[in-house]
């Protein structure tokens, strides 16, 4: 049998949950709850790592060949919404080639997440400035080989 205090924490839980989902939606919910691509790749081609003005770190790998992003993974030490924008990035630039990829702003990434509460729409900027960062660095090396 239950005791009513687990009974009161999940009806509290369930209630949070509910609130959440009303103020960011399913897309960052989901991703809040089930991010995709999250951890640091071993071997990237190229990283781009930023600190936004707010403290968090957000992390894109790439790896790369030919010109195409075979694999992207993110790492945040940030909010529910940098754990949901980093998330949407590496899924949008997966198997997309490099040009592709550079078009990809924080407005794409808030419209792919479709809602972000304004305060923390700074996440999305972070985390697509991030990939750019991540590109560029791939530019560079492609340069100097
Ligand atoms: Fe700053 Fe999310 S990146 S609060």
């Amino acid at each position: 049998m239950k005791n009513p205090m687990d009974d009161f924490v999940d009806k509290l839980q369930e209630q949070i949950f509910e609130e959440t989902r009303e103020v960011y939606g399913e897309e960052v919910f989901n991703r809040w709850q089930n991010p995709k691509f999250m951890g640091r790749m071993a071997n990237a081609s190229s990283v781009g790592r930023l600190t936004g003005t707010c403290g968090d770190r957000m992390e894109i790998y790439l790896r790369i060949k030919d010109d195409r992003i075979e694999e992207a993974t993110f790492f945040t030490d940030g909010c529910g919404s940098s754990v949901a924008c980093g998330s949407m990035v590496t899924e949008l630039v997966t198997g997309k080639d490099l040009d592709h990829a550079a078009q990809i702003g924080g407005d794409t990434v808030l419209r792919a997440l479709g809602a972000l509460p304004e305060e923390e729409q700074h996440c999305a900027y972070l985390a697509a400035e991030a990939l750019q960062a991540a590109i560029h660095e791939w530019m560079l090396k492609k340069i100097k080989a």
